[in-house]
């Protein structure tokens, strides 16, 4: 049987892309659009491109109405929208899957400092699951009733980083993770320096070092490492739409790491994961834009610094196709079903 998903907030893009993704999937359909709109849109004319192709109508956001017409529900809201729905949602009995920031930041005085406002639901953030399937245990995704969709930013950085960390081949100091990403990664609604005269051929780090993905990624690392980790994180906009690309600069623990040892530790902890390609050639966002994959290599330069490269699509695998996939898991499909 068909697993039935609703979407809340299916006029965004990572909603958008959410239904282009269910549109492909064998084993799973949208039942219901769950917009908060007074008037309720229509999603074809939203989206002209879902013309012939979704007719389903948007309904108001109704936990009760949602829990009867699908199994589980996404989450394609802005942080604090979401966790103000989670609730209701997971006592009207449905799976939830939030690809918001709410739930990702398991502590939540850090939340609370991280996002400027209060965590309004710690009751559900204490058996949230962070949903990174190629770094989580999968067993928790599959028993979990409310999966933390990861960021964008920082599912590129801990895949790129954590097979070193795992392995003890680089120092957990002095990282620093240099990142571009897309225009589609900042949402669909206005917002003046977004506007196209002011973006094309503009090229600008923003958030240096106080960025609110920094203590995600660091939460990831140092859950690999089993001690603190801390990052140096350094967003730019690119003026393109979609794609993020990672640049990380690591230490190597000691002088005898060769490059080999680096590939090593990526094909070890990669080799049987579809979603992350290790390549020995340069990522680049034009590769993986659509898909969710997960590009990444690494050098070692003359001077002894490791440099690991990865690149990815921050609304598939940085953001819808992570929650597919996550879906997947929870209900015992292919990981892969409607991601390939
Ligand atoms: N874009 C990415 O690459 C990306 C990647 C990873 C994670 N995320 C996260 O995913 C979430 C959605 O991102 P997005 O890029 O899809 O955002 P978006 O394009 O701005 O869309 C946001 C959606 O949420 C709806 N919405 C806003 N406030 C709401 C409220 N108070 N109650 C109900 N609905 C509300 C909007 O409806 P209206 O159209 O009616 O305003 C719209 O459908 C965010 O938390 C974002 O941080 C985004």
């Amino acid at each position: 049987m068909s697993i039935r998903a609703a979407i809340l907030g299916p006029t965004g893009y990572t909603g958008y892309w959410l239904i282009e993704l269910l549109l492909r999937h064998p084993g799973a359909k949208v039942t219901y659009l769950a917009s908060a709109r007074e008037e309720l849109p229509n999603i074809a004319a939203e989206f002209p491109a879902l013309m012939g192709r979704c007719e389903l109508a948007c309904k108001p956001i109704d936990a009760e109405a949602i829990a009867h017409d699908a199994d589980v529900a996404f989450l394609c809201l802005p942080h604090k929208a979401a966790m103000a729905y989670v609730p209701g949602l997971l006592d009207a009995g449905l799976r939830v899957v939030d690809l918001s920031a709410d739930y990702r930041l398991a502590d939540a005085e850090l939340y609370e400092t991280t996002y400027h406002t209060p965590h309004e639901d710690r009751a559900n953030l204490e058996h949230a699951v962070y949903g990174l399937p190629e770094l989580t245990d999968r067993q928790r995704i599959a028993e979990a009733d409310l999966i933390a969709n990861p960021g964008c930013y920082p599912t590129a950085a801990a895949l790129g980083i954590a097979p070193l960390l795992q392995r003890s081949l680089v120092s957990s100091e002095n990282i620093v993770i240099n990142a571009a990403s897309g225009v589609s990664g900042a949402g669909r609604s206005a917002k003046p320096h977004l506007h196209f005269p002011e973006l094309v051929d503009s090229y600008f780090a923003y958030g240096c070092g106080d960025h609110r993905h920094q203590p995600e990624i660091e939460q990831t690392l140092s859950a690999v490492k089993g001690g603190d980790v801390e990052v140096l994180f350094v967003p730019h906009l690119l003026p393109i739409e979609r794609g993020i690309l990672e640049t990380i600069y690591l230490d190597p623990l000691d002088e005898d790491v060769t490059e080999d040892d680096l590939f090593e530790a990526f094909e070890d902890a990669y080799g049987d994961e579809t979603f992350v390609r290790v390549r020995s050639e340069m990522p680049n966002v034009k590769h993986v834009r659509g898909t969710n994959f997960c590009d990444i290599t690494v050098r070692l330069t003359p001077r002894g610094k490791v440099v690991v490269f990865a690149a990815e699509d921050n609304m598939i695998k940085g953001a819808s196709g992570q929650a597919v996939q996550n879906m997947n898991i929870m209900f015992a499909q292919e990981e892969t079903a409607g991601l390939l």
